[in-house]
């Protein structure tokens, strides 16, 4: 849907969906999602009124991480499509006004990548070898790895190698699986490679870049010990290194280059960046460093009015919505309606319990991300949806152990739950073997879903939802198409740079409240008691049916004011 005519960049404003193509719709029937199937369902993806889609990575990959340990980073994985339909889907996309995104995975490769596999048949010291980080081993014979470095997903950062005559030899950093050999970025051919991706994708039209662990890339070059692990997303020998922004600088510069003007127009990157303070993000917010980073505040806020409150203002005081687009969910976190059932935060990896379906805490869970939604898609600025969460589909936590992909539940022994729960294909109707995942038929009908859905799938399925005014898509649809018409809503007016995008207003304990110009209230009731409204001259759009004036728990409204 394009954005009305401002006179800024569209992604200030823009409202992004990500699509995990594996898990979204699959054109021919293999149990896997593709781009064939991503062309097929442009019609829905407008008629819900996104500006742009976010494609997490489509790359040829081993699938050591789901996609994100890329063997080829100018290619399309056969399996999802070609190159050529990559370009039919930008071009479709285009007709209905929507921008695609696609994802650059620049901390680490595949292990498959024809530059490792250079790199493990060169010797210690080569200029393949120089590509990656590898080390000689501590300890006798080097048979400890050379720091104590741990993998996100559990166990050591460093794996041994074979010398190609046969010996054990040097380690290799992989800050993530064994599969995913880190990038040596002080090396000036890690940086031209990186170039020549950017520049391929942009030249294929690609709207803009989301920069996969943005903090990550740089590793003290001496390779210190640390004392605290990977999860905490403090500055350390291996994040948050200031040696990025320089290279942010330069990217912002090739971004630059390619002037707005015709359809995609001004091209943005967001960076994914964790953090452990708001003032750890500050310096990824420089004019002149990636036109955006994502704000995770709303996604590790617990449901409760102190926590989303700081969650908002904590970023906003650095920077606006448009810096910094708001999100409550993606592939990485559990799924906010499982979440806020649970009261829990997210955050990447985490394992905590979560209710299932049918457990009455559920329905609590409904109704808070329903609110979540209202809240997010009022705030100033851009917001990104993940696929499914307009259809407000819990996490599948019954997935059977064996079915499981996560290299995090492989690596931890299965202690911790891993990311598949979030990542079960979608379902588009409420029967059939795939609940319309899968539309082709291959010889004998179509394969399983790569992950196996539910039986109660089809309950939430996107036919189920589409005729009822009281679904969760309608909710997304409705605020959606009141978001792009009203005024105040979306990056807000231009027409007075003195008018604030926001004012919070003094409200009822446990509840939210803030204004925007012109005419607008937001009100949320996050607490176990009906309260009353705020003043207003009608309600908009209301999250769960209300009446009289009064606010019921869980529930947010838009007000005309
Ligand atoms: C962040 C991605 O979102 C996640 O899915 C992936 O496992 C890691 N980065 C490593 O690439």
């Amino acid at each position: 849907m394009a954005t009305v005519s401002r006179n800024h960049p569209w992604w200030q404003d823009a409202i992004v969906y990500e699509v995990y193509p594996r898990s979204f719709a699959d054109s021919d029937g293999d149990g896997i999602g593709d781009l064939a199937g991503v062309r097929s369902r442009l019609p829905y993806l407008s008629e819900l009124g996104v500006d742009a889609i976010w494609m997490t990575p489509f790359y040829p990959s081993p699938l050591a991480d789901g996609g994100y340990d890329v063997s080829d980073y100018r290619d399309v994985d056969p399996r999802l499509g070609t190159l050529a339909g990559f370009d039919e889907l930008v071009a479709d996309a285009a007709g209905y006004g929507i921008r695609v995104i696609v994802d650059l995975v620049p901390n680490h490769c595949s292990a498959e990548h024809p530059y490792f596999r250079a790199a493990l048949a060169a010797a210690p010291g080569s200029p393949e070898r120089e590509m990656f980080i590898f080390h000689d081993g501590r300890g006798r014979d080097g048979a400890e790895p050379p720091n104590n470095w741990q993998s996100v997903f559990h166990g050591a950062a460093w794996t041994r190698v074979t010398e190609p005559g046969g010996r054990p030899g040097q380690w290799y950093l992989h800050l993530f699986d064994r599969g995913q050999p880190d990038w040596n970025w002080r090396n000036p051919a890690v940086n031209a490679y990186f170039e020549e991706v950017i520049r391929f994708w942009l030249g294929r039209r690609a709207a803009g870049l989301r920069i996969d662990v943005a903090h990550g890339l740089f590793k003290d070059p001496g390779l210190a010990d640390v004392t605290e692990q990977p999860l905490a997303h403090r500055p350390s020998a291996y994040y948050h290194r200031a040696e990025l922004h320089e290279l942010y600088r330069l990217w912002r510069v090739i971004l630059d280059s390619y002037v707005p003007g015709e359809f995609p127009g001004a091209r943005t990157a967001v960076g994914e960046v964790w953090y452990d303070s708001p003032a750890t993000l500050m310096p990824y917010l420089a004019e002149t460093g990636l036109p955006q980073v994502f704000n995770f505040q709303l996604i590790l806020a617990r449901w409760d009015a102190a926590d989303m409150r700081q969650a908002i203002e904590a970023v906003e005081g650095m920077a606006g919505g448009d810096r910094a687009p708001w999100v409550i969910g993606n592939h990485d976190v559990p799924r906010p309606v499982s979440r806020y059932a649970a009261g829990l935060g997210g955050a990447p990896n985490d394992s905590a319990p979560l209710p299932r379906v049918g457990d009455p805490e559920l329905r609590a869970g409904m109704r808070r991300a329903r609110a979540a939604a209202l809240l997010m898609l009022a705030l100033p600025g851009s917001a990104y949806i993940y696929q499914g969460e307009e259809l407000g589909l819990p996490e599948v936590v019954e997935l059977p152990d064996e079915a499981r992909q996560d290299p995090a539940f492989r690596r931890s022994g299965g202690t911790a739950r891993g990311r598949d729960g979030c990542r079960v294909p979608l379902p588009w109707t409420s029967t059939g073997s795939s609940f319309g995942f899968s539309t082709g038929n291959r010889q004998g009908g179509h394969a399983a879903p790569w992950l196996p859905q539910p039986g109660y799938w089809g309950h939430y399925s996107v036919a189920t939802q589409i005729g009822d005014p009281g679904s969760f898509l309608s909710l997304y649809r409705a605020a959606l198409t009141l978001r792009r018409t009203h005024p105040a809503l979306g990056r807000g007016s231009d027409d007075d740079p003195g008018t604030p995008l926001m004012t919070w207003q003094d409200s009822a304990p446990r509840t939210l409240c803030f204004t925007r110009e012109p005419g607008f209230t937001f009100a949320a009731n996050l607490g176990q008691a009906t309260v009353p409204m705020p003043p207003h001259a009608r309600v908009l759009l209301a999250s769960d049916p209300v009446t009289d004036g009064k606010l019921p728990p869980d529930t947010a409204v838009w007000l005309a004011s």
